[in-house]
């Protein structure tokens, strides 16, 4: 069974991501070993309290997690209320809580239980992933498995001509990974996660599917927002769900190609920061050229079913996981 630490920055796409893995691990596909947060789309604190929410109104309650590193390495923080909204759930906003920041540990602890089956996927800034290797220098070359969003691959950029926004946030945190990565990164860039499309009719069968799942009751408020801001930008009012993608990826969920590439990052202030290049050098990155979205989109639909028989005690799923939903 694949163990999953997730690093994100919830965040409309990171939520569907949440909701995802959520389902994984109440069928028992995964086990969801901990859930740490970057700064991003909003700061590290607040992201940290909307997936507690989230995984919270998935059942799941008692998920280790904490929030990541406060800003990024060098540049000062910049975040995107105008996308993902003034506290990063569109027009829902969860309730406040204390949050632990002991998110090093929480890696430290997973790493220490073996690596083999052990999963990093990072759908935020790389902060944390790079703050790690400064601070566990020895426990960063153990991880063997590591998926990000980010990147921008001789592809337009969506916060400046050229860079995306997980790597414009920060910049030398990108670098600083993909220049030390201790196995190629699978690296879902927006090439292929921008071809991850949520319609509301789309979105419409995503709620209806949950049923009883407490969490169908926010997601239209949630996602309008992110298509009105798609909508905004002329992309329609639709929304593009970069990290759903992106964790079906890093769990073989979906179908997908990928190329071996060696990439650097404009680690610079000024109009390349944050852009993504191919260099020359030792492969560091399988960046994702192509997915089944189609499927995606159904594992996703299906997904959601397992959260309606979860909430609705259905005898399908294990009485164990079932009782967990109660805790
Ligand atoms: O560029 C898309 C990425 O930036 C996604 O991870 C989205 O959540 C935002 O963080
Ligand atoms: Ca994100």
């Amino acid at each position: 069974m694949k163990r999953i630490i997730i690093d994100c920055d919830p965040g409309i796409d990171d939520t569907l991501a949440l909701i995802y893995l959520a389902a994984a691990h109440h069928e028992g596909a995964i086990e969801l070993e901990a859930v740490t947060t970057t700064a991003g789309n909003v700061g590290a604190q607040q992201c940290a309290v909307n997936a507690a929410w989230v995984l919270s109104e998935c059942g799941l309650r008692t998920i280790p997690l904490a929030a990541g590193m406060p800003g990024p390495l060098e540049v000062e923080l910049t975040t995107t209320p105008e996308t993902h909204g003034d506290t990063g759930l569109g027009y829902v906003s969860a309730p406040a809580r204390h949050v632990e920041t002991d998110w090093d540990a929480l890696w430290c602890d997973a790493i220490d239980r073996g690596t083999d089956d052990l999963h990093l996927i990072v759908t935020g800034p790389m902060t944390n992933l790079a703050a790690f290797r400064r601070l566990h220098p020895r426990h960063f070359t153990q991880l063997k498995h590591i998926t990000v969003m980010g990147g921008a691959v001789d592809y337009p950029g969506n916060t400046t001509e050229t860079a995306e926004w997980n790597f414009w946030v920060d910049p030398h945190a990108a670098r600083e990974v993909l220049a030390h990565a201790p196995t190629p990164v699978t690296l879902c860039s927006l090439g292929v996660t921008e071809t991850m499309v949520l319609d509301p009719e789309a979105l419409a069968r995503v709620v209806d599917t949950l049923g009883p799942a407490p969490i169908a009751r926010s997601l239209s408020e949630i996602l309008r927002f992110y298509f009105e801001f798609h909508d905004d930008e002329g992309l329609g009012y639709l929304a593009q769900v970069h990290d759903l993608l992106t964790v079906q990826v890093a769990l073989g969920t979906t179908l997908f190609d990928a190329q071996p590439h060696a990439l650097d990052v404009h680690a610079v202030t000024g109009e390349l920061r944050g852009t993504s290049f191919v260099a020359g050098g030792k492969t560091n990155a399988r960046v994702v050229s192509r997915a089944d979205t189609g499927a995606a989109h159904a594992e996703f639909l299906r997904a959601c079913g397992v959260h309606a028989k979860f909430f609705g005690g259905s005898g399908e799923l294990d009485a164990a996981r079932h009782a967990r939903a109660e805790d």
